[in-house]
């Protein structure tokens, strides 16, 4: 079992959110996961700018460090996302492969894998990027198991305690990837999702046929 986790901080190995995310990838392995953690900073992306030449010919136009990271995330069963609060939101960074990932909505990529969030902050907003990080994630048709963030301006203890809930919120993603954990509310979203995409891929079939082939394989469409 294979779980990433990906830090939005442009700290990089400085990073306090970084800690939180080591402190998951530490609780999956001791319940034997393998891990690995990148940061983005040390990544060239493109912005991205709706060409859409990848939905007729399956491959990005642009020369960048993309399809590696998002090989990375394929492989994974498990997707820990991390950032900072860069005034109430995420950095930019981690909106650039956020943005760069939206084709997987429609094609609802990451379905069948588990993932978490974790945020840090000077005073606030932290627990609003936990949301929208593991919101994404159920968006692209993963699952989130929970969440984890400090706020460090307002406890001098707030990351080591906070890296305590990580390393548990580690072993949860862990125990869920391997019972294949199922909640209703998740099931009934994905549900939704899939049966809205499902009109959108059909009609979209001539603009879009690598979608198209990828819900038929996946018996989405038949
Ligand atoms: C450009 C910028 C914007 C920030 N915006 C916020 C904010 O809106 N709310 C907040 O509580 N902290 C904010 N912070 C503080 C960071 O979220 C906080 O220092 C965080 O722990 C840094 O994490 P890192 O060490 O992983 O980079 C901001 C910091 C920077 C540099």
């Amino acid at each position: 079992m294979k779980i990433i986790g990906i830090n939005g901080s442009p700290r990089g190995e400085h990073s306090q959110t970084k800690r939180l995310i080591d402190a998951v990838l530490s609780g999956a392995r001791e319940n034997g996961a393998e891990t690995e953690v990148i940061n983005l900073i040390d990544y060239d992306f493109k912005f991205r700018n709706v060409c859409s030449i990848c939905l007729q010919e399956e491959k990005c136009v642009y020369l960048d460090d993309f399809p590696r990271v998002y090989t990375k995330i394929q492989e994974a069963d498990g997707i820990v996302l991390g950032s900072p609060v860069y005034i109430d939101l995420v950095t930019a960074q981690m909106k650039m492969l956020i943005d760069r990932m939206a084709d997987g909505i429609q094609c609802q990529s990451l379905y069948g894998k588990y993932g978490c969030a974790v945020a840090t902050s000077g005073d606030h907003a932290e627990g609003a990027v936990v949301t929208y990080l593991n919101h994404f994630l159920q968006m692209l048709g993963a699952s989130p198991v929970g969440g984890v963030s400090a706020a460090l301006g307002k406890d001098s203890d707030a990351i080591t305690k906070a890296e305590g809930e990580a390393r548990e919120l580690g072993k949860t993603l862990v125990s869920s990837i391997r019972n294949k954990q199922k909640t209703p509310a998740l099931e009934a979203f994905h549900q939704r999702y899939q049966e809205k995409f499902k009109d959108v891929i059909s009609g979209e079939k001539p603009e879009w046929p690598m979608d198209y082939d990828y819900w038929v394989k996946q018996a989405w469409i038949w």
